[in-house]
């Protein structure tokens, strides 16, 4: 393993190559990445790196927006199967037929999506700053795909805005249900319950915080408790428990993974580096457009 590492941190100096890796990975991923963290910072950091290459350990979406902020890069995904069932939810002939029967209503999509809707949509949220993002579009009604479940989560933060959501979601956070809460309530009186947006309103609004996957690991690393319960992907889990060994950690239930984000394994990123597969690119059109959405994301992220 160490082998491993020592080749793939070589490469990476000889190709001038960075690694982004999203915090649902492997663990074992973190010893050769350069940034880890949730989709609003990686897709900061691969809009500013200077590397020649960018290898992205995470989803299809991911990688896709990291070449379209950084088109003269290569970006390599490398494991191709590494799509993101919720992103796939929802095509371009989807979206128009929701916007058709909302007309005039600004659209704002979830950065877990597909290059085409983005191409077509105002602007992009992640689940770090979707709030913000909803408000500053000073409407009282917006469009929101394709997670219902964050939609509605940000509907019932802000006063006066309708979020009027696309019928998708991840079928992993959905695994999560409103009596794992209690359960887990019942068993740990002292601990504090954390969820991500994506969850089902039955669960977050029952949580104790609910946050991206960033906002939870802050929130962890900060709040005096020493026990938490986490409700969201394993990974933030076992970063978790890796980083403060002194707090205990209790995942809500078993196989909360994305086995889409587990697929890339440290081998894939060896040979990612060495064949420099498995090049993301995408048409120069629709990346004009679809940046627009993503860069006006980014500028009321600042
Ligand atoms: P974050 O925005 O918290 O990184 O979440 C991305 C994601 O796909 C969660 O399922
Ligand atoms: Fe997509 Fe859900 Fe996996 Fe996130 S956890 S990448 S939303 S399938």
């Amino acid at each position: 393993m160490n082998q491993l590492i020592e080749n793939i941190t070589k490469l990476k100096k000889e190709k001038n190559a960075v690694i982004l890796a999203h915090c649902y990975q492997n663990a074992e991923i973190d010893d050769v990445a350069d940034y880890v963290g949730d989709s609003l910072y990686l897709s900061q950091m691969a809009a500013k790196t200077n590397a020649d290459i960018i290898v992205f350990a995470g989803v299809y979406f991911m990688a896709q927006t990291a070449k379209i902020l950084s088109p003269d890069k290569k970006v390599l995904l490398p494991n191709i199967k590494s799509g993101c069932q919720m992103a796939d939810m929802v095509n371009l002939q989807q979206l128009r037929e929701f916007k058709s029967k909302y007309p005039d209503i600004p659209t704002v999509c979830y950065i877990n999506s597909t290059a085409e809707v983005k191409s077509e949509c105002d602007i992009c949220c992640t689940s770090s700053n979707a709030i913000k993002i909803v408000e500053s579009l000073k409407t009282d009604k917006v469009l929101f795909l394709p997670d219902t479940y964050l939609g509605k989560w940000v509907e019932s933060k802000l006063d006066g805005v309708e979020v009027i959501t696309y019928p998708g979601y991840c079928p992993t956070h959905l695994r999560i249900k409103a009596e794992d809460i209690k359960k887990a309530r019942q068993a740990y009186p002292n601990a504090k319950i954390l969820t991500h947006p994506e969850c089902h309103k039955s669960v977050t609004e029952i949580s104790d915080y609910v946050g991206s996957t960033t906002g939870i690991m802050k929130y962890a690393k900060e709040n005096d408790a020493k026990q938490f319960i986490i409700a969201t992907e394993k990974g933030v889990y076992d970063r978790l428990k890796r980083d403060f060994p002194e707090k205990e950690f209790i995942m809500i239930k078993d196989n909360i993974v994305c086995q889409n984000m587990k697929w890339h394994t440290l081998e894939d990123i060896y040979n990612s580096l060495i064949k420099e597969e498995h090049e993301i690119n995408v048409d120069k059109d629709l990346a004009t457009k679809a940046l627009g959405c993503i860069n006006r994301m980014l500028e009321v992220s600042k």
